[in-house]
This record gives C-alpha cells, structure tokens and sequence, in this order.
C-alpha cells in the first residue's frame, strides 16, 4: 500500500479542486444575481474577529462557544479567534461602520469561508463555506418571510429538490423566560432519563436540550411544552404574519415545534430548510436562521432588528451532485497548437497570447517536443483543429492547420491564422 504522504490538510479542512470550482462559481452567480436583485449589498468582514464578539453575539453556552472555536492570542495580547459565523461580525461591521445612518433596512450578502471544529463527519467539517443574507433596521415580520424565500429560490434556481422549510417562534424576551420555565420544569422531573451532555445542559441552557439528537433525549422532548402555545401576543401576532405571508408566496413549511437552533442570539421567528430525503437527515440542514432583534444590544448599541440565514455550500454541492444539478461546463478548447523545435517554442508563446485576445480558446502541451505525442493530446481532447509549428515555418513565419476530422493541411502566414481560425468558427 502507497505510504500517505506527510503533509495532509488538517482534520476535517479540504481543498477545494478544480473540479469543484465549477460548483462554488455556479453557486457564486445564483447567489449573487438573487441578492442584486433583492437590493443586497456585498460585504467581507475579517476571517479573525475578537473572540468576545462571538461569545457575548453566539452566547457563552453554545457549542460553538464552548467547544467549537479556534482561538488564538496575538503577540500583542489580543484574543481572537477564527470566525465561527458570519453574522455576529455583520453585525458589528453595521454598528462600526454607523450603517445606522443610510436609508434602513440595510441589507448585506456574504460568501466565504467559516470554522468550527467539530468532529468531522457528512456534511461537517472545520472549515467549511457558507454564504448568507442579512436585512438590518426592520422588524416586519415580511422581511422574515422573505429571507425564507429568497433562500428557498437560491436553492430551487440551484436546482435541488424535496426541500423542506421548517419553521418555528422561540419567543423574545417578554416570553422566552416563561417558556424556559416551564420547560426546565418538565426536564427536571425527567432529568435521570436525559443523556449527560443534557443533564448539563438543563442547569445552563434548557432550550438547547430541545436540540439534541440522542434517541433517549427524544422520547423526552417529543413531550415537551411548545414554545408556540406560550408565545406573547407580539410574538404570536408576528409568527401568524410570517405564516399567511409565507401562503401567499406559496411556500410550503412544516411547524417544528422543537426547532431552537444551536445559536442564542435569535428572537421570534426560526427556520431551517432540509432536503426532505434520507440523504437530507445524514447531511443536516443546508440553511439556517431566523430573526436577532436583540443581537446590536448585547454588542453594545441600541436594539437594531435584524433577520437574516446562512447556507453551508459543501452541502449544498453534494446535494447537488446527488440531483444531477447543471453546472456550467468549461468550454472545451477547439483548436491545439503543437510545436517542434526551439524557435517554435518562443513563437507559439506570442501565438497563444493573439489567440487569447481574439477569445478563442486554444490548447498547447508545451512541455512535449515530439509531434506524434502533441498529435496524440489533440486527438484525446477532441479539437476541430491542430495548428503545427514546425522550425521551418517559424522560419518562414508561416504555420500549418491541420483538419483533425478531413485530415486535410494547409499552410496560411503566421500573421493571419487568428483571422483564418475565426472565419472557420463562424461558419
Ligand atoms: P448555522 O445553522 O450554524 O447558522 O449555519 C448555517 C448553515 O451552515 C447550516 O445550515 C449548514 O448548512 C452550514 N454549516 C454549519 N456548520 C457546518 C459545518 N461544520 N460543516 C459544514 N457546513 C456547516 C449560522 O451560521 C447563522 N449565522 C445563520 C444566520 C444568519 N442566522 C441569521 N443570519
């Protein structure tokens, strides 16, 4: 057996080769022509923030948190670490950056890539790539409406299929602490039965109990008091409007009473979208999000309202592998230039470069000398036309196209192939 080689990327982080940038610049374009059209703006934030805007934004009781960051301390003291998610530093781009100040809401895209380590798995992994969407400064419960569907078309103009949208209220302030209430009563007369990581969990944060995936925690849970029954009248009247906005887009969800999701900062509306199919429930959700109207307030500034999602494009590219999804091909070269000899060699640089420029693709192997071998490439990758460069023609600044179907050669001046060529194309 071949010996692994030493150097590996680390754990649960991949390159991403050539051909999956087919895949990421597809989703790239949908992405970015959805967000335009909805009026979204841009925005990269550092790959290192300071590590307390995660644990005051995400919540000190998180996995993220407690398990999940790569933290690091600079030389000259400062604690950062490498971003988790993406929109803990959207927002603090918003408050430093006075967004406050523009024509509200203020509506952000991003695309990039994000670290947790998490123990690696289908669909998980350390670094991974997410794009999201966030609208700041609006607290209609239209706009949560619409975040949902604009994913929801991202995925459908990505072409997958059986999506699901799951959908849920956890409440904000008024009515979450009732809620935590009764739940932690409920969990506590069955608190022997739950796994550790619960048992811990209902002294710190009882909520993400509801999250858990242990078969004997969710036989406890499928029992549990739903947050929508004990909803304010704000919240509840919210959550009813998402709803009817959703039937009116006709976007089909299912209530999922106990959809928490695993960060702290949301308030009210919660949603994920699943691929509805075996291969769905091993992969996990391909987007999640929901609304953060508390989240600039425990960043330092007054409440700004925000909701927004983010996708996991790893999971979204198997997916689409599993459906067939288009990709759009790489255009194949139609013509090849061989070349033989030295002085062929340094013209062909200058012959490619004409050829570029005239936007004809064109292939060459020039680190074969032997004509039969260059022939061979040729014919591999299927060109219409093999253009030779002999020491001859270089000399007489000629050059010979060869009809790779006919078999059929001519010799035209060097000077007017890209012309020849193009007229060959447009026929
Ligand atoms: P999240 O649910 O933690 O939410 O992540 C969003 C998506 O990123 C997930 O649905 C999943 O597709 C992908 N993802 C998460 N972790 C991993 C991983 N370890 N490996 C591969 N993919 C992963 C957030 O990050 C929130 N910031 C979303 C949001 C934006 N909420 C409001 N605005």
């Amino acid at each position: 057996m071949a010996r692994k080689p030493k150097f590996q990327t680390p754990t649960g982080m991949h390159d991403i080769l050539p051909k999956d940038q087919a895949y990421f610049r597809k989703i790239y374009n949908v992405v970015e022509n959805i967000a335009n059209f909805y009026g979204f703006g841009k925005i990269d934030t550092p790959i290192l923030e300071q590590s307390e805007l995660f644990s005051k934004g995400v919540g000190l009781d998180t996995d993220i948190v407690q398990k999940e960051m790569f933290n690091l301390k600079t030389r000259g003291g400062d604690h950062l670490s490498l971003r988790p998610e993406g929109t803990a530093p959207v927002v603090r781009a918003y408050i430093q950056k006075g967004m406050i100040n523009l024509p509200q809401p203020v509506k952000l895209w991003y695309f990039g890539p994000f670290f947790r380590y998490e123990k690696p798995q289908a669909g998980r992994f350390r670094q991974f790539w997410q794009f999201g969407l966030e609208i700041l400064g609006e607290k209609s419960p239209v706009i949560d409406a619409q975040i949902i569907q604009i994913f929801y078309n991202i995925l459908k103009d990505l072409r997958l299929k059986n999506l699901l949208v799951e959908i849920n209220s956890i409440g904000d302030s008024q009515c979450r602490p009732y809620y935590k209430k009764l739940l932690k009563n409920y969990l506590r007369s069955r608190e022997r039965l739950l796994c550790t990581d619960c048992q811990r969990r209902l002294k710190t944060n009882p909520l993400r109990i509801l999250d858990c995936k242990q078969e004997r925690c969710q036989s406890i849970i499928s029992q549990a008091p739903e947050s929508i029954d004990n909803l304010c009248d704000t919240c509840h009247q919210h959550f009813k409007e998402v709803l009817e906005f959703l039937d009116e887009a006709e976007i089909s969800y299912r209530l999922n009473p106990y959809l928490v999701r695993g960060l702290d900062y949301y308030t009210k509306t919660v949603f994920e979208i699943v691929e509805d199919s075996a291969e769905g429930k091993v992969l996990g959700a391909l987007v999640g999000g929901g609304r953060y109207d508390n989240l600039s307030k425990i960043l330092g500034r007054r409440d700004i309202p925000g909701t927004g999602g983010a996708a996991g494009i790893e999971r979204i590219i198997t997916s689409m592998k599993e459906t067939g999804g288009i990709v759009s091909r790489v255009t194949l070269p139609k013509i090849f230039l061989s070349q033989v000899g030295k002085l062929a060699k340094r013209k062909s640089l200058k012959l490619c470069e004409e050829f570029r420029k005239a936007k004809i693709s064109i292939a060459e192997s020039f680190g074969r000398d032997s004509l039969r071998a260059q022939l061979a490439r040729a014919n591999k990758l299927g060109v219409l036309y093999t253009l030779i460069l002999g020491h001859k023609e270089a000399i007489d600044g000629t050059i010979i196209v060869r009809n790779m179907k006919t078999g059929k050669q001519k010799t035209v001046k060097m000077d007017k192939v890209v012309k020849e060529m193009k007229k060959n194309f447009k026929k």
